[in-house]
Formats: structure tokens, sequence, C-alpha cells
């Protein structure tokens, strides 16, 4: 029987374990030999380059030029992100306690006499009061307050004193401001409420697709991809979107369409078939993060080459035909328990990419909510407006916008682009040198969020400024009392 020669391939030995590729690389083979030198497999050259092809088809975060050039139809998508015109995130906001009940954080149970002193406090601190009333701080949360369901423990502090738990006893405003995803804002409030123990509304609370609700008013019926179980169902649902499919509808109607995918009999019995042969999926709104890359995927890439969203066809002109596609952000790495970040909705989105690229030769249109993406914060100051109305009776913006997150490429980006004050942290993504060399936070790198929001309340209340309320001192029976309570 033949048998190959290393010289039929061209291949070195194992003993001179480097070659040359045809781009003059100097790329170290491992060798494959045993202890006594036996050479047990054969190298086979490769026919394909080494370098990935996925580079070519990769786009920023931001309009790319394709999209602004090519297309101007299906409600401008890709021109403009739409946002929801109301302030109020909910006619059902709610407020979420740690305890299920409402407390202070970092004093007493309620007392009426401690509202008397605070705003005594603050009758005699006027310029503070204003001061305090004339900033703001938006929070990332993932890497900042928290990682993944553990805290941050100087997250818990900083709302604290945000709270109230300050010299004048008074809310300093504040909201969230997150990328991540998938489950309604009420769930992710009370979850966060109990890790952080401090109340959070509803109301100062922005996740990556928060903005994405109005988009219910341009479609009716959408595939919804991502988040665990049918939690991002229920969440399209609060935004009010019509018609909601997920990946399992479909493949409880037709199983081939996902031949990797193992669907349990509960799937089967939680989903909702129909005969999507006859159905118009009029766009797509990748929420979260993918829990079954291949079966989504799959199904997105279908979706995307069908006849404006028809299961089962074949679009012949694969840009007119194409239905839009959304993602709620990104971010292509995010922090959890683990020690290195995690894959995040960025990577899904440019191995699609690359995937629509390579099947049809045309690049895919998209459009990505979330940091650092204008219409975001466009939101987030419409959120922080209308907090203020609720806790100050004041709807306006603060003049000075605090930004504290740990990512440069969404949070710091966003906020410089924005003019606000960025502020970044060392407990999450970022783990350079002084500050970051593409995107450097405008008013610094802190260790931690608490640092941050000191550092920042000095700046604009005073040098002076005591983070803790003090319940012991009257400032009418003793005087002047910003000193009675050194
Ligand atoms: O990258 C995904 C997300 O979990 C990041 O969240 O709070 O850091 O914007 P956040
Ligand atoms: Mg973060």
């Amino acid at each position: 029987m033949p048998t190959f020669e290393d010289s039929d391939f061209g291949v070195q030995t194992p003993l001179s374990p480097t070659k040359k590729t045809s781009n003059n690389l100097n790329v170290a083979i491992p060798t494959n030999g045993d202890a006594s030198g036996t050479v047990n497999s054969v190298e086979v050259p490769a026919t394909r380059s080494s370098i990935s092809d996925a580079s070519a088809y990769m786009h920023n975060l931001s309009l790319s030029p394709s999209m602004r050039d090519r297309r101007g139809s299906r409600n401008s998508f890709g021109t403009s992100l739409p946002i929801p015109r109301s302030k109020r995130q909910s006619r059902l906001s709610s407020v979420h306690y740690p305890e299920g009940q409402p407390q202070r954080p970092g004093m007493p149970p309620i007392q009426a006499s401690r509202d008397i002193l605070a705003s005594q406090m603050q009758d005699l601190s006027s310029e503070k009061v204003h001061a305090a009333k004339d900033m703001a701080f938006v929070f990332d949360i993932d890497g900042v307050l928290v990682h993944g369901d553990r805290l941050i423990p100087e997250g818990k502090r900083v709302l604290e004193i945000l709270n109230g738990d300050n010299e004048l006893g008074i809310k300093i405003p504040h909201i969230f401001l997150t990328n991540g995803s998938g489950k309604p804002e009420e769930a992710r409030v009370a979850q966060l409420s109990s890790i952080l123990k401090n109340p959070i509304s509803t109301e100062q609370f922005i996740q990556s697709h928060t903005p994405m609700r109005a988009l219910a008013d341009y479609y009716k019926t959408v595939l919804v991809v991502g988040g665990e179980g049918y939690k991002c169902r229920e969440v399209a649902e609060a935004y009010g979107f019509q018609d909601i499919v997920v990946p399992n509808d479909i493949i409880a109607w037709d199983p081939t369409i996902a031949p990797y995918r193992v669907f349990t009999d509960e799937e089967r019995a939680t989903s909702r078939p129909r005969d999507f042969s006859k159905i118009n999926i009029e766009a797509i709104m990748v929420f979260s993060d993918s829990r079954d890359y291949a079966t989504d995927m799959q199904i997105i890439i279908d979706l995307l080459r069908s006849e404006n969203g028809r299961f089962g066809t074949m679009a012949k002109d694969p840009v007119s035909q194409r239905v839009p596609i959304y993602f709620s952000q990104g971010d292509m790495l995010c922090p959890t328990e683990h020690p290195f970040p995690r894959m995040s909705q960025g990577t899904f989105r440019i191995g699609l990419e690359a995937m629509y690229r390579a099947l049809t030769g045309v690049d895919l249109e998209r459009v990505v909510y979330g940091k650092p993406e204008l219409a975001t914060y466009k939101y987030a100051d419409e959120v922080i407006s209308s907090w203020m109305e609720t806790i100050h009776n004041d709807e306006k913006l603060p003049k000075n916008i605090y930004m504290i997150g740990d990512n440069p490429a969404s949070d710091i980006v966003g906020g410089n682009q924005y003019g606000w004050n960025t502020c970044l942290v060392r407990t999450g993504v970022f783990q350079g040198g002084d500050n970051d060399e593409e995107n450097p936070a405008s008013f610094g790198v802190f260790p931690n969020v608490l640092d941050a929001v000191k550092t920042a309340i000095r700046k604009e209340i005073g040098k002076d400024f005591k983070f803790e309320f003090n319940d012991q001192i009257n400032p009418v029976l003793h005087g002047n009392g910003a000193s009675a309570i050194e």
C-alpha cells in the first residue's frame, strides 16, 4: 500500500518546527512526534489562507457608509434610531425595595423628625442644595456596581449616599444606563435592588432594549431573539409589540430548520408554532445574548435571505426584499463571574455579518442600539429630567452629568461624544494604565465607583461635603447647621 512521504507535501519534519508562510510570517508548528521521535501524522499544507475572511466584513458600531448611501426605505431603516417620545418609561412604573418594603438606606427606620431635620439643613445650605440638584450620575451596571449577581461593595455605599445619607439628607439625582438585557425592566430592577440593598425605580432604569419599545409602532410581526427561555417574549409584550415570534415557535413548526438543536418536550409544549410559510415577519430584534448560536444564526440568516421575511422563500434580490434587523447593543465582551470577560452581542453580530456576506456577497445593513449610540444617550437625558421631576418636582436636566463606566468603548466614548463628564473605573472591563488611550475618560480613572462619586460631588458641591447624614444634631438649636455636623 502506498504511503505518503513528507516530501510529497513539502512539509518540514518536527525537528525543524518553524516554517515560512506565504505572508513570510514565522509560525511555530507544534511537534506531533512521540518520545521516540516517531511521527504519527502527516501535515497537509493548507490551500486556504490562514488569515480570517471576516475582517473585511466587520463594521464599526456607527453607521456604515453602505447604510447611508443605499437605504432610504423601510421607515428610514438605519438612518435614524427611533426612541420613545414619552419621557415616562411606562405608565406602570414601580419602585423596588431591597427587603420588599420602604427603607432609608444608611439611616434609621423612617421617622418624621428626620425629614424636618433634613429640610432645616437644606434651608441653611441653599447653595449646596442647588448644586446637588444641578448634577446627576449615570451608572453603568456590570463592572461598576455589580459583577453578574455579585455586589461590588462600593456600589452599595454610593447608592446610600445618593439616596440621602449625606450632609443635606437630599437625593442626588442618578439613573442606571446598562447595555444589559434579557428580562423585563421590573424584574431586573427588583434583582438589582436586592443585590445593592437600595431602592431603585423602573423610572430611573434603562436597559439596552428599553428604547426599542419605540419600534412597536413600526412593526407588527417581529422575530425576537436572545435571552433565557421566553423572557424576551415577555419584554416585547411589555413594550407593546403585537405579534411576537421567537425561535422556539419556528423550530416547533419545522424542526429541520435547526438540524443540531435538541428540542425538549417542554420547549415544544411551551412554544407557539404556526404555519410560518404563510406569515411575513417584518423585522428581527436581537434583544439579548443568544443561548444557542447555531439555531439563532441559522434562523436569522434564513429570514434575512428570504423574500420579505417569509420562511421557505429565497429572495431574488437580497437587498430590496430583506427585512430589517436590530441589535439591542454592540459590546464585544462582558465582564461576568468568569476571570476573563465573555463574548457578548457584538461578537455574535459580527459573526452574522460575516456569514451573511459570505453567503450573499453583500454587506448586511443593521441598526445597533445601546451605548455608545447617540439615541441611547438622548433617551437617557429624557429619563434624567423625568426622574428630576419625580424626586425634586423640577423637570429639568441638571447641568453637570457624570457617566461612570468600566468600558471605554461603550460607556466612555458615548459619554464623551455627548458632552458628559466621564469617569472610568477599574472594577470591570478596563484594565489599562493611567487612562484609556483611544477613549480617555474626561474626568479621570478611579479605582472604584465610590471614589469617582465622591470626587465628582466634592467638585460640584464643595470640598468639605460630608458623606453621611447626622441625625443627632439639630441645626436650628445649634446655630450654623453646616458646622454643627462636623
Ligand atoms: O455587555 C453586556 C452587558 O452586560 C454590559 O452591561 O451594565 O456594563 O452596560 P453594562
Ligand atoms: Mg459595564
